[in-house]
C-alpha cells in the first residue's frame, strides 16, 4: 500500500534537472576550478571526463537500481534488497553520510549568501588586505555565519516539505535553468576580458608531462563528490523515479551536465584569473578572497561590471549550493518520514533543526571556540575529512560490491534494461566495471588518501 503512494517525479526533465541539481554544487563551481589548477590544468579534465564516464557512471546506475527497486530510502532500501543482512550498515552509513554533509555543507553556502549580500551593498570594493580581512572577519564571527547557514537551511527546508513535485521538482525547474544562464552571462565576462587567452588555453591545451598517479586519484575523487555517489542523495531520488526512467541514459545526461558546468566554470575563473596575473588557489580562500579580488582588478576600468559580476557569481554559487543541499536533506528526511512513520513536515522539521545544530557548532569550530576542535582540527574539517574521505570512498565500495556480487542478476539487469522492454545493450559492461574496475579504482583513491600508496 505504502508503496503505491510512493510519491513520484512528474517529468523526465524534473528527474534530470533535480538530480543534476544534487550533482552541480559547490563541487563544480568551487572544488574542480582549483583542483584543475593545482592539477594540471588541461591534463586534469580529460583524465575528469574519463573518470566520471567510465568510473563515476556505472556508481550511479548502480545507486539508482538500489532506489528504484527498494522504492523506499537507502537505508531501507538496502535492507530490502539484502533481508536485513550486513549490507544493511552500508544504507544507514550512507544515510549518515548524507546527513552529516548537509551540516557543514550548509556552512559553505551560507557564507555564499552572505557574498550576495555583501556584494549588494558593494562591500567587496577594496585592496588584497582588505578582502583577505573581511573573509575572516566574517567567517570567524560567533553569530553572523551561523545565521546565514539557518537561512539556507530554512530555505531548503521549505522547498523539501513541499514534496518531490511541488517542492524540489517545481525548485529545480526554477533554479537549474537561473544557475545555467548566470553560468553563461559570467562565462562571456570573463573570456572577453584581455589576456583571457591564456587562461582558456590552460584549460584546453593540455601538457602531458602534468600527468602523475596523484593527478589521476585526484580526478576519480572529484568525480564521486561531484556525482554525489555515495552519500545516499542518488539512490534516494532515483526511488522517486518512474518504471519507465531509463537509468543508463539518465546517468550519461547527468554526467554530461555536470561536467559541462564544472568546465564552464573553469572558463568562468581561469581566463579572469589570467587575465590579471592571479593563479587560481585552493580551499576557501579561492571564491572568498582570490575572486572578489580577481572581479575588482579584470573590472577595475568599468567597476559596475565588476560589480554586476561579482553579484551574479555569488548568486549562481548560492544557487548550485542550494540544489545540492536539497538533496542532501531529501535523504535524511525521507530516512525520518519512512522509519518514525511521521509527517512528511514532521520529518523535514527533524533534519533542520538538527541539521542547524550541526553547522552551528561547525561553524562556531572555526571562530576560535577551542573547545570544539581535536587533535588540531576543528569540527568543520573533521567533518568534512570524515565524511568526504572515509565514509564517501567506503559507501561507494560497498555499493559496488553489492550490486556487482550480492544481487541477483536478473533484478540488476531487469532494472537496467526497465523489464526487458530497452535493449541494455551496455548491460556486460556495467557489470564488469561494477564489479571489478570501480571497486578497486575506490580502493586505490582510499589507500592514496590515507598515505598507503
Ligand atoms: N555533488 C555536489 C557538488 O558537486 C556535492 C554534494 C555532495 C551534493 C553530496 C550532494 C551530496 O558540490
Amino acid at each position: 500500500m505504502a508503496q503505491l503512494e510512493r510519491a513520484n517525479f512528474g517529468s523526465k526533465l524534473g528527474i534530470i534537472l533535480a538530480t543534476a541539481g544534487s550533482a552541480v554544487g559547490l563541487g563544480n563551481v568551487w572544488r574542480f576550478p582549483y583542483m584543475a589548477g593545482e592539477n594540471g590544468g588541461a591534463v586534469f579534465i580529460i583524465l575528469y571526463v574519463i573518470c566520471v564516464l567510465l568510473l563515476g557512471l556505472p556508481c550511479m546506475i548502480s545507486e539508482f537500481i538500489i532506489g528504484r527497486h527498494a522504492r523506499s530510502n537507502t537505508a531501507r532500501a538496502y535492507r530490502k534488497m539484502s533481508n536485513g543482512g550486513p549490507w544493511t550498515v552500508i544504507g544507514y552509513l550512507s544515510v549518515l553520510t548524507g546527513f552529516l554533509i548537509t551540516g557543514y555543507y550548509a556552512v559553505v553556502s551560507g557564507w555564499c549568501l552572505q557574498y550576495i549580500y555583501a556584494s549588494l551593498l558593494g562591500r567587496l570594493h577594496g585592496d588584497p588586505q582588505y578582502i583577505r580581512q573581511y573573509f575572516s572577519t566574517f567567517s570567524t564571527d560567533a553569530w553572523k555565519p551561523v545565521l546565514w547557514t539557518v537561512i539556507i537551511l530554512v530555505m531548503t527546508h521549505v522547498i523539501v516539505r513541499h514534496g518531490i513535485r511541488d517542492g524540489i521538482e517545481r525548485a529545480s525547474k526554477m533554479l537549474m535553468p537561473t544557475l545555467f544562464i548566470l553560468l553563461l552571462v559570467i562565462v562571456v565576462a570573463s573570456c572577453l576580458l584581455p589576456g583571457a587567452g591564456a587562461g582558456i588555453e590552460f584549460l584546453f591545451n593540455p601538457d602531458f608531462s602534468k600527468l602523475t598517479p596523484d593527478v589521476f586519484l585526484g580526478a576519480l575523487g572529484q568525480s564521486f563528490y561531484s556525482l554525489s555517489i555515495g552519500m545516499g542523495c542518488i539512490c534516494t531520488f532515483a526511488s522517486y523515479y518512474s518504471r519507465h526512467t531509463n537509468l543508463s541514459n539518465t546517468a550519461i545526461q547527468i554526467g554530461i551536465i555536470d561536467s559541462v558546468v564544472a568546465v564552464l566554470a573553469g572558463l568562468m575563473i581561469f581566463p579572469a584569473a589570467f587575465s590579471v596575473g592571479v593563479s587560481p588557489d585552493s580551499g576557501p580562500s579561492l571564491i572568498f578572497i582570490t575572486l572578489p579580488n580577481v572581479f575588482n582588478q579584470a573590472f577595475s576600468t568599468m567597476p559596475i561590471v565588476g560589480y554586476v559580476v561579482a553579484l551574479m557569481f555569488y548568486s549562481l554559487l548560492s544557487l548550485a549550493a542550494l540544489t545540492s543541499l536539497i538533496s542532501l536533506h531529501e535523504v535524511s528526511t525521507a530516512f525520518f518520514q519512512e522509519e518514525l512513520h511521521v509527517t512528511r513536515n514532521m520529518a523535514a522539521l527533524i533534519v533542520t533543526v538538527s541539521c542547524c545544530l550541526m553547522g552551528t557548532f561547525c561553524s562556531l569550530s572555526l571562530g576560535g571556540v577551542e573547545s570544539l576542535s581535536f587533535l588540531g582540527k576543528t569540527l568543520f574539517d573533521i567533518f568534512d575529512f570524515v565524511t568526504g574521505q572515509v565514509f564517501l570512498p567506503l559507501c561507494g565500495f560497498f555499493t559496488c560490491l553489492f550490486v556487482g556480487w550480492f544481487m541477483p542478476h536478473k533484478v540488476v539487469r531487469d532494472e537496467f534494461t526497465n523489464n526487458g522492454t530497452l535493449r541494455g545493450r551496455f548491460f556486460s559492461v556495467y557489470l564488469f566495471f561494477i564489479k571489478y574496475v570501480c571497486p578497486l579504482f575506490i580502493l586505490l583513491i582510499f589507500m592514496h588518501q590515507f598515505g598507503v600508496i
